[in-house]
């Protein structure tokens, strides 16, 4: 293919240009499909599940199941409730483990649904089953490794740890004028600092590769487990080489 060639892009579908006195309900121009408008309670189409390790007060190490999350480059954003323990921990000692789930420990992750490690349980979560559990550890059965560049304990049951620290704490759909104190979901903005994985999941001739055909991850669907699939469509995304993306960065402490 030409070079010329490679950088056309093919035609997009036309659409309704959106301006401000056209609403958004006129810009379907024709239909496509039987979609029908729904309201949700949840929006949780599916994500991967993390067990993230946060420092308690007394210096223990508190697990949160989660999956309100993405990566980009070395960021991570978190959604955490903001009455939770763990949102609790992160705002007093800005460091963490996500320690990413896979099909293989569900059952310890399922442990820790309906368990805080806030002693003072809210009603919402009371009424919903939640109990206070101190030792998340011992009730997922799960094991505590040290970590290198952060204090809160990685899960060793866990293939892929990924160390960071908070760098920012977002109130999230706050309306201007709250008071962003009074926030019920917050969006932690992290920083990784160091990556783990099991061998296992290693790309074969790669020292800094993860092989997505290896590394399957647990994900969360409308409150259900799932796994992955095998791969679906060649990508074109993926013709491009991973170390385009690698941006210098500065030493962190070891
Ligand atoms: C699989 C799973 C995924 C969850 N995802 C989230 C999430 O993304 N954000 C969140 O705030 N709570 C999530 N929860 C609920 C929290 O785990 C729950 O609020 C828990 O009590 C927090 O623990 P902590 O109070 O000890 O920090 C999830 C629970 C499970 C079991």
């Amino acid at each position: 293919m030409s070079d010329s060639r490679r950088n056309v892009l093919p035609a997009r579908p036309s659409v309704v240009p959106m301006t401000s006195a056209s609403p958004v309900t006129e810009q379907v121009t024709e239909p496509v499909g039987e979609h029908v408008t729904v309201d949700p309670a949840i929006l949780y189409f599916g994500t991967p599940v993390v067990l993230l390790s946060s420092l308690n007060e007394d210096g223990s190490t508190n697990l949160m199941p989660m999956s309100s999350v993405f990566w980009l480059g070395r960021s991570a954003v978190l959604g955490i409730g903001a009455r939770s323990q763990t949102a609790r921990n992160l705002r007093r000692h800005q460091e963490l483990v996500m320690n990413l789930a896979s099909p293989a420990v569900v059952h310890h992750v399922d442990r820790l649904a309906l368990t805080t490690g806030r002693a003072d349980v809210s009603p919402w979560k009371a009424c919903a089953g939640y109990v206070y559990a101190p030792d998340k550890f011992a009730v997922a059965g799960l094991t505590p490794l040290g970590s290198a560049t952060v204090s809160p304990q990685r899960v060793a049951e866990c293939q892929v740890h990924l160390e960071a620290v908070v760098r920012e704490i977002h109130p999230l759909g706050a309306q201007p004028g709250d008071d962003p104190d009074a926030a019920r979901q917050l969006a932690v903005e992290a920083e990784v600092t160091r990556v783990w994985v099991d061998p296992a999941v290693r790309l074969a001739g790669h020292a800094d590769r993860i092989d997505p055909d290896r590394w399957r991850p647990l994900i969360l669907s409308f409150q259900r487990f799932y796994g992955l699939g095998p791969e679906v469509h060649p990508s074109r995304l993926a013709t491009i080489d991973e170390d385009h993306y690698r941006v210098p960065r500065a030493p962190v402490r070891a």
